[in-house]
């Protein structure tokens, strides 16, 4: 079992694939990395699951850059351990074509960025055409016709982000009877220096909508019930219950062990070693977790 010195007990594993993306989204946080030549092989990533999986880890999620640009990402998945949960956060591009052979390969769901559910915001946004967004919507119908379910639809709101847009999303998720989450996210700002987004307004809207209200223990996110659609928020920033009861490692696409995601002065490099050096490297990165945002 991994815990770290604030006592919070290491149970997931979120490893960035590949730093390569088929977007060019302007808030993108690269996963708190800055662009990396030498991708871990299958086999290394396989590996470091091993060993995780050994030292309790139960769930895994795969990211990026866009992690379905890796055309071995199927064949990495079908080598792994057995855990509690295996997803991926892909932004849905490259997903209606592989979501079944993932499901087999044996990721168990999705999360799936999704800002807005127009085609001409999203292409401005995103940094592509429009005809992208529509194959997105067809990657979220082929997700939960696989049974990558739930799959959540990751909505960060953007300072222009319009107040219809967060009521527009839920009506089209109605559809899914359940099978599709939507986590509205606060944006980061990495160095845009953007105007901040008025999150309480966010969730007093939700509030006066939701059917029922409920707090999970993870970063003490709020869970709204809207018309049988679950809203999730996620308020990173300046958020001392974000990092308190943060459960998370990460491993760069460039296989180092990466403590914290808003910082890159602490990583612990694992390229190449054998798997008891590996089991010690956990437990040096476990030791140098801390809160990003302390306090209350
Ligand atoms: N702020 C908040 N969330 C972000 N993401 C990417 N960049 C940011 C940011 N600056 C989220 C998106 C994407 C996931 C990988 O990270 O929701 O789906």
């Amino acid at each position: 079992m991994l815990i770290d010195p604030y006592g919070r007990k290491i149970s997931s594993l979120r490893i960035s694939i590949t730093s390569r993306c088929n977007l060019n989204c302007f808030y993108c946080h690269n996963e708190g990395q800055n662009g990396y030549e030498n991708e871990i092989s299958p086999k290394e990533i396989v590996k470091i699951i091993k060993v995780a999986a050994g030292l309790g880890i139960r769930r895994v999620k795969f990211s990026g850059g866009e992690p379905l640009v890796r055309t071995d990402f199927e064949e990495m998945l079908s080598s792994l351990p057995s855990l509690q949960n295996v997803s991926a956060t892909t932004n849905g591009v490259l997903l209606s074509e592989r979501a079944t052979g993932l499901k087999t390969a044996g990721l168990d769901r999705v999360n799936i960025s999704m800002d807005t559910l127009d085609p001409g915001v999203y292409a401005k946004i995103c940094g592509c055409s429009e005809n992208i967004h529509q194959k997105v919507l067809d990657g979220i119908d082929a997700a939960v016709n696989a049974g990558l379910t739930p799959v959540k639809l990751n909505m960060v709101m953007l300072n222009g982000s319009r107040s219809d847009e967060l009521d527009n999303m839920i009506d089209h998720i109605k559809r899914y009877n359940g099978d599709v989450i939507l986590q509205v996210i606060e944006p980061m700002d990495f160095g845009h220096k953007w105007q901040k987004v008025d999150m309480d307004a966010i969730e007093n809207k939700l509030q006066s909508r939701a059917s029922s209200v409920v707090e999970r223990k993870l970063h003490r996110r709020k869970k709204y019930q809207i018309d049988g659609v679950e809203v999730e928020v996620v308020r990173p920033i300046d958020n001392s219950k974000f990092c308190a009861n943060c459960n998370r490692l990460r491993v760069t696409a460039d296989g180092k062990l990466k403590p914290c995601l808003l910082r890159d002065d602490n990583l612990v490099d694992i390229h190449q070693a054998s798997n008891s050096e590996l089991k010690d490297l956990f437990y040096k990165a476990v030791k140098k977790r801390e809160p990003f945002y302390k306090g209350v």
